[in-house]
């Protein structure tokens, strides 16, 4: 195996990585106004702000809510941002993810730093075993594909405008972190 595909090893690693992954959809977000990442622009897309809860809800639901005594940051978020896991319990449909205004994007994201701040608090206690580690590559993977529909969801709700704007000013680019694990490749539009 290619040394360069191991996992990094280590809690202190584990957090670093685990901030740098999870920094990557805020500041896609960044710059986009409240409206841009409210709006769903069809039934098989999302709105910019339910990818940023879902991806955060992974978390709770997957690994942070293993533990019998956890309490949710508010019990109402697992139906709301539930996309396909029925045995996770109730979600809202995914055509009408745009319905949902309540919470706001910006109690979205102070419930996206709640979930970091307990995340790195469980990466220092975990124990570094083959399924905790599992987990949190799981909720990685997830958080980086999702960072691949927001784009893919926010270039199709751009192309819905007859103003034809753009959401970016420049083009995001591919975290440098990822540039060893095959990073992005650049095409046109
Ligand atoms: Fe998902």
């Amino acid at each position: 195996m290619n040394a360069r595909f191991e996992p990094v090893v280590g809690a202190a690693s584990d957090v670093a990585r685990y901030r740098d992954v999870r920094a990557a959809m805020v500041d896609l977000a960044q710059g986009l106004s409240v409206e841009d990442l409210s709006a769903q622009s069809m039934p098989d897309c999302s709105p910019g702000k339910w990818h940023l809860a879902h991806t955060s809800w992974f978390f709770e639901a997957m690994i942070l809510g293993d533990d019998p005594a956890y309490r949710p940051v508010d019990p109402r978020f697992q139906q709301l941002f539930n996309s396909y896991y029925e045995a996770l319990g109730e979600r809202v449909a995914r055509h009408q993810r745009g319905l949902m205004t309540r919470p706001s994007v910006e109690e979205v994201l102070a419930y996206r730093r709640e979930i970091d701040r307990r995340m790195v608090d469980w990466l220092a206690q975990a124990p570094s075993g083959g399924q905790h580690r599992y987990l949190l590559e799981l909720g990685l993977h997830h958080d980086q594909q999702h960072q691949e529909l927001f784009l893919m969801d926010m270039l199709n709700l751009m192309s819905r405008s007859p103003l034809d704007p753009a959401a970016y000013e420049v083009e995001p680019r591919a975290r440098p972190v990822e540039t060893a694990r095959g990073g992005a490749v650049a095409f046109d539009g």
